[in-house]
């Protein structure tokens, strides 16, 4: 029986539609029947109003059904509810005035219905489509960049609930689990409601991933119901399930930071790639004003080495320095820099072997805002040479040798928007720190593949070897 009453309420949305329209056409052809011309009319507005009256019953009835599913916003539901109740009994006293005299209380319910009917049909658009549903379309600051993920320049200093876990819980859950709908009598759009649960409870235990139905539903078989985001519709990531996880696990509740939380080493790399989704935040990495232009001479003897040499714009005396078409870069093709040391903006010179002397040159080129000297025999010591680099906004350490011991001599590079640390000889335990050291850089591990430490759940086996 309960089955039965379920499935009526799926006819609701089809037949809230009825007494609209005989409603309508009811008070249209009532305000018609006025005019001499029409006045035939009349017993068809008595006929309106019942098939109005007998269709805004049955909409009562299977929207009290449909309501009982307790996924609905329960404030607004309340007013279409009664609002729905009084159209039905307007309408029949429309149909007991129908064949009365035009009197000016037969106005003031013609009227009054007709409010009735708009606000009931707005109040219910607004259960099934959500807060707004009307001006969406107009409103360029609606949902779409409601979504968006907040650019995290540096994750360190992000809220963990509000700026990476409640976007999560948006793009993965909000479709079923926020104002416009509540799947389950859930909703995950903010503090208050996760705290408050669903229909079974709790679904938020602070310490506790596994006892908590929010994380624990997505580690079970996609296949079976309880699993949610439910089968068909976008999961959630590994990297979002760690992120979750590590909320949960680490009671970082809902306003600490993402520094106030202890950080293992297995959710480092998806901090890391939440912040790294913003290199577009860029500073333009070209000095203000122009400079003095490079000697012509000096210009032309790195040329002839096979240096590419070019203005960084248009018009403008800075330079881009590229030694990336010289296979094998010696000390002395790097000295040619000395006269234009002041006009290069962006360097690269990757994969060299140089002498101290060229270390110091280039910790010269003070004005450098891009450095790459990836795979280069860049030293902890020799690394000192470039403390006085401080316009640097780019640098390009990796394949070096550089340790986290050489990195904190770069200190004074208060502008350090990007650092490339892959390959090099920082361990994964020392991001953290060096974070905390350069709070306002995005640091890249470039190695996403962590070593296994015994703190990690995780079981190994030894591969089979078939002989
Ligand atoms: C396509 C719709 C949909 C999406 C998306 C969705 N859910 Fe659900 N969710 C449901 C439905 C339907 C139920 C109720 C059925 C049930 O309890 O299994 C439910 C129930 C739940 C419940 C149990 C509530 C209770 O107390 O019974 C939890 C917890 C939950 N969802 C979490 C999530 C999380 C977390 C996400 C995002 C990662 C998510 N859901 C995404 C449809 C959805």
């Amino acid at each position: 029986m309960s089955n039965v009453f379920a499935l009526i309420g799926n006819f609701h949305p089809v037949l809230v539609h009825l007494p609209i329209g005989f409603l309508f056409l009811a008070l249209l052809f009532h305000w018609m029947s006025g005019k001499e011309k029409y006045a035939g009319i009349l017993p068809a507005v008595r006929i309106a109003f019942l098939l109005g009256m007998i269709s805004a019953v049955l909409s009562c009835v299977t929207g009290w059904s449909l309501s009982t599913g307790g996924e609905y916003d329960e404030d607004t539901l309340d007013y279409h509810k009664w609002m729905g109740i009084s159209v039905s009994v307007f309408s029949l006293i429309g149909y007991q005035l129908s064949n009365k005299p035009n009197t000016g209380l037969k106005k003031v319910i013609s009227v009054l219905t007709f409010l009735l009917i708009i606000i009931t049909g707005h109040l219910g658009g607004t259960l099934t489509h959500g807060e707004g549903f009307l001006t969406k379309a107009f409103n360029s600051k609606s949902d779409s960049s409601r979504s968006a993920r907040k650019n995290i320049i540096n994750v360190q200093e992000a809220q963990v609930f509000n700026d990476i876990i409640q976007p999560i819980l948006q793009d993965k859950c909000g479709g079923c689990h926020s104002a416009t709908k509540q799947k389950g009598g859930l909703r995950l759009d903010g503090k208050d409601w996760i705290l408050k649960g669903g229909k079974d409870g709790k679904v938020f235990e602070s310490g506790n991933p596994l006892g908590s139905e929010i994380y624990k539903r997505s580690t079970l078989d996609p296949l079976e119901e309880k699993h949610m985001p439910p089968k068909g519709k976008p999961q959630l990531t590994e990297q979002e399930m760690t992120l979750i996880n590590w909320w949960i696990s680490s009671n970082a509740g809902f306003v600490k930071k993402v520094k106030e939380v202890v950080q293992e080493p297995k959710v480092m790399p998806a901090l890391l790639a939440m912040q790294s989704a913003v290199v577009s935040v860029k500073k333009p990495a070209i000095p203000e004003g122009n400079i003095a232009k490079a000697p012509e001479a000096a210009l032309d003897s790195l040329r002839k080495a096979g240096v590419i040499v070019l203005p960084v714009a248009a018009n403008s005396n800075w330079l881009n320095v590229n030694f990336v078409s010289i296979p094998k870069i010696s000390d002395k093709v790097v000295a040619l820099l000395a006269p234009i040391s002041k006009q290069i903006v962006w360097l690269k010179l990757g994969y060299a072997d140089l002498s101290k002397d060229s270390w110091k040159l280039i910790g010269q080129c003070n004005n450098l805002t891009r450095l790459s000297i990836e795979h280069t025999n860049l030293t902890d010591e020799s690394i000192a040479n470039l403390s006085g680099l401080n316009n640097l906004l780019y640098l390009n350490l990796v394949g070096t040798r550089i340790s986290v011991k050489g990195i904190a001599l770069l200190k004074p590079l208060s502008k350090l928007d990007e650092l490339y640390l892959g390959q090099t000889m920082v361990k994964t335990n020392d991001f953290t720190t060096l974070q905390k050291q350069f709070p306002k850089t995005v640091i890249d591990s470039g190695n996403y593949h962590l070593e296994n430490i015994p703190a990690d759940t995780q079981l190994l086996k030894a591969p089979v070897i078939k002989k």
